[in-house]
């Protein structure tokens, strides 16, 4: 459920008009509801109930810092990738004991930042990666908290592209080298082994193969233990998918998606950690975009937007379906027309939609992308030179931009000129 809604006549965030922001901050821009983040973030906390646990809001889906500290403050945990999503998770009020920091190619910079600045568990993927962060550590005289994060060979049946938990990807260590991987990592003054970690893939709707993985995990946490090592926490990573389409069967709920934690690893005494992204963020937001022109093509219509690939990648990067709807509610008698929703970039990838029947808009209308707030500003760029576009945050009746649309100077004054010009 979100808290987009159509009410006299017109689409609402909460308690808002989204004309009324339009009409205010311009267009395209982002539009995300505070009540629907924080119902989302109470659903995993009610999942996980009777198990002490934390969760740890996957950064990369949307990084704005007031975002995070509206989560941050109902003691959301973060999971973070990068030394910018940590500074942001940090910027936004979150003590370092709620920050994890996964990814595969973690700098001793950043790892160095995050020891300093303090930090839960550093989730890792490689040997040379443990050896590093046991070098860090020691020349801070600190010790590091670790999981190591395991890949369980499990096909998360999802796009290739965000599929990572199978043998040929690039994350983690194969589970059947775990035992070795813990038996180095204990052995390394930098680091103590506190759990294990598992991430497969993200926009899973089935549960068989987080099953499947934590299946895999909790056998491993009794090897591991049995081998001597500590094992007080499992990360079961992120992935859990969202309706993308209001139309299609939906997607597994958060509650039983608590009961598979409980099914498989409920027993082991650890303290749960999750890394949901999507769920939390992508039906929070939408892009809201305004009709330019309305060109008629041969044998098909145009409608061509203010927003494009750059604003909102995930259609032209993964054939993403992203729900179109009017801003203004059509009435009865308005009809419907079937168009290309495309934006003004100079690719023919800057494709939203192909023949989508959506009602027969006008230059000028206001659209909105639905399921647009996790992956979506995160993963804009300033291609063609459009600067970034700007997002803003509801919350009841009130709004607030909380990034400003960049300007041309601002975007202009980043490069110079050397002087032998
Ligand atoms: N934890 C780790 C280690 C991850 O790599 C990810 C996502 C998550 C958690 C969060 O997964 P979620 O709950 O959001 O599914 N740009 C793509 C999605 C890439 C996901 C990358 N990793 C898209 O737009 O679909």
């Amino acid at each position: 459920m979100d808290h987009f809604l159509y009410r006299d006549g017109e689409l609402w965030a909460e308690d808002v008009p989204l004309a009324e922001i339009a009409a205010a901050v311009g267009t395209p821009v982002y539009v995300y509801s505070a009540a629907t983040l924080l119902r989302h973030l109470s659903l995993f906390d009610e999942a996980l109930k009777g198990m002490p646990h934390l969760v740890c809001f996957a950064v990369k889906a949307l990084s704005n810092v007031a975002v995070l500290k509206l989560l941050g403050d109902e003691g959301a945990g973060m999971d973070v990738v990068s030394e910018g999503e940590y500074r942001r998770a940090r910027a936004a009020g979150v003590p370092g004991e709620r920050i994890v920091f996964s990814g595969v190619g973690k700098t001793r910079g950043e790892m160095r930042t995050a020891l300093i600045g303090g930090i839960r568990q550093f989730n890792l993927e490689s040997e040379p990666e443990m050896r590093a962060l046991s070098e860090v550590a020691t020349s801070l005289g600190v010790v590091a908290p670790v999981a190591i994060r395991v890949n369980p060979d499990v096909d998360a049946k999802t796009h290739a592209k965000i599929a990572t938990g199978k043998s040929e990807n690039k994350f983690g260590i194969p589970i059947a080298k775990a035992r070795e991987a813990y038996a180095e990592a204990a052995s390394l003054p930098g680091l103590k082994v506190v759990g294990i970690d598992v991430h497969i893939g993200s926009q899973l709707t089935d549960l068989a193969p987080f099953e499947a993985a934590y299946r895999k995990v909790a056998e491993l946490t009794e090897v591991l233990r049995a081998d001597g090592h500590e094992i007080t926490r499992l990360d079961l990573g992120g992935g859990l998918g969202i309706p993308y389409t209001r139309s299609n069967e939906v997607p597994p709920l958060p509650s039983d998606y608590g009961d598979v934690i409980r099914r498989t690893v409920g027993h082991l005494g650890c303290e749960i950690e999750i890394e949901p992204g999507r769920l939390i963020a992508g039906n929070a937001g939408v892009l809201l975009s305004r009709v330019i022109y309305v060109k008629e093509g041969e044998g098909r219509d145009f409608l061509i937007l203010d927003a494009a690939m750059n604003d909102l990648v995930r259609p032209a990067m993964y054939d993403a379906h992203h729900d179109i709807v009017p801003v203004r509610e059509p009435a009865a008698g308005d009809g419907l027309r079937a168009f290309d929703v495309v934006g003004p970039v100079c690719e023919t990838g800057d494709t939203f939609a192909r023949a989508r029947t959506l009602p027969a808009f006008r230059e000028g209308d206001l659209v909105a992308f639905r399921s647009a707030g996790a992956y979506g500003a995160v993963m804009a760029s300033e291609y063609n030179s459009r600067p970034l576009i700007p997002e803003v945050l509801v919350q009841r009746d009130q709004f607030a931009v909380i990034r400003a649309r960049t300007s041309y100077d601002e975007m202009i004054g980043r490069d110079s000129i050397p002087a032998w010009l």
